[in-house]
């Protein structure tokens, strides 16, 4: 069968088994905290999110649902992994930001923060347009993995050093769409 088959808790994708790792109702329960905690934290304020395509779509669209204050959104895009699982390293800016980010209070939304060389890179260039205030609201955080040393003001859960998919995820470019995070079965 093509596509993501799935049974039991265990999906198929691109011939490798995944496994159910975080379910939705886990992930919305804390994607609702970190909500409430960005608003409490930029209570008068009208912070800039800056979602990292194409991974954090989904995790922005529930966070700002999640968020009770005035707040603005925008979208960079870096290039990707390829149809790799590993870290090429390479970082390139596919898209910039549109809005005036001087003087202002810009989170950065990421899906997943791995080796940190991503989140290096978009804060060093988001820092030369001197914000009022830069921080980091990062779904997943490879903490093993991670070799750069990136403040990140937000984590939603700090996971194994092993591939995950799903809620925005990719591998090669599917499995996006799933509702739930899935890991490598190995
Ligand atoms: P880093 O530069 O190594 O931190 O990689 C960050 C980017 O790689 C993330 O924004 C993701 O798009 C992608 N990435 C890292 N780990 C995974 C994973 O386990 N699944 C899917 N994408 C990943
Ligand atoms: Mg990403």
């Amino acid at each position: 069968m093509p596509g993501l088959a799935s049974m039991n808790n265990v999906i198929i994708c691109r011939n490798e088994r995944f496994r159910i790792y975080l379910d939705q109702a886990t992930i919305q329960r804390r994607v609702e905290e970190i909500g409430r905690e960005i608003s409490r934290d930029y209570e008068g304020k009208t912070p800039i999110l800056i979602g990292v395509l194409n991974g954090a779509f989904m995790f922005i669209a529930d966070l700002l649902r999640a968020i009770t204050i005035d707040c603005e959104v925008d979208f960079l895009k870096l290039s990707s992994y390829g149809a790799s699982k590993v870290s090429s390293g390479q970082v390139r800016e596919l898209k910039k930001i549109d809005a005036d980010i001087a003087g202002r209070h810009v989170i950065v939304v990421e899906d997943i923060v791995d080796t940190g060389l991503s989140m290096q890179y978009i804060l060093d260039g988001l820092a030369k347009h001197e914000p009022a205030s830069l921080r980091v609201a990062t779904l997943l955080h490879k903490y093993e993995a991670t070799t750069t040393d990136v403040q990140l003001d937000y984590v939603g859960f700090r996971i194994k050093n092993l591939f995950v998919i799903g809620y925005g995820l990719d591998y090669g470019q599917i499995a996006r769409n799933l509702p739930d995070i899935y890991i490598l079965d190995e």
